[in-house]
């Protein structure tokens, strides 16, 4: 696994304190309005689980699941694979990404959990790779862990077909891993 990175963009200990500080503002954030901390996978669960931690208010999680829809791939057109499970109308509900990257996804989860009316909807990615933005997406995360060059990264839940998300650190992949 390691021998397919070719350098460590975001060390475990640069992670770590980032998410330290981000759990401090959004501890401040969220004091006394017990949010819905939704995260939106699978690419988030490792960032998700340091994140809640440090973000020290009462609070429920839950997790939403996209698909592309499938034979149309080419359209990037997305479907909810599993929805929230928790009722957010009236709530405030912060949405934790692993990256936004063209913004399809950020995008249509923002636009499905707003549908549903809640109090507040915010967004925490723990990466943003704003060269790669599509045209037309205009979403501006609230809270950015890292703001990254556009180049392919995998570890703390990113993956390449499904592979490299246990890697501890967030890593570039060689070329040669792109077989
Ligand atoms: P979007 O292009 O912003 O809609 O991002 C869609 C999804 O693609 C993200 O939630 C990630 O799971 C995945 N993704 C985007 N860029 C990368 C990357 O550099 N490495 C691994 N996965 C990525
Ligand atoms: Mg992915």
């Amino acid at each position: 696994m390691e021998k397919d990175i070719q350098r460590i963009l975001l060390s475990e200990e640069a992670i770590r304190r980032r998410v330290e500080e981000m759990g401090k503002l959004l501890t401040e954030e969220y004091a006394g309005k017990d949010p819905v901390v939704v995260g939106v996978l699978k690419g988030v669960v490792v960032f998700y689980s340091d994140m809640i931690r440090q973000i020290k208010v009462p609070c429920q999680m839950d997790f939403m699941w996209l698909s592309s829809y499938s034979g149309t791939n080419s359209t990037g057109e997305l479907i909810v694979r599993r929805d929230v499970s928790v009722d957010i109308k009236d709530r405030h509900v912060l949405i934790l990404e692993d990256i936004y990257d063209t913004g399809t996804s950020l995008d249509f989860t923002y636009r499905h959990l707003m549908a549903k009316g809640p109090a507040s909807l915010k967004i925490c990615t723990l990466l943003d790779k704003p060269e790669r933005r599509k045209p037309g997406i205009t979403l501006k995360p609230d809270y950015v862990g890292f703001t990254i060059p556009n180049e392919f990264v995998v570890g703390y839940g990113l993956d390449y077909n499904e592979h490299f998300r246990n890697l501890p650190y967030v890593g570039v992949l060689k070329p040669e891993a792109y077989q």
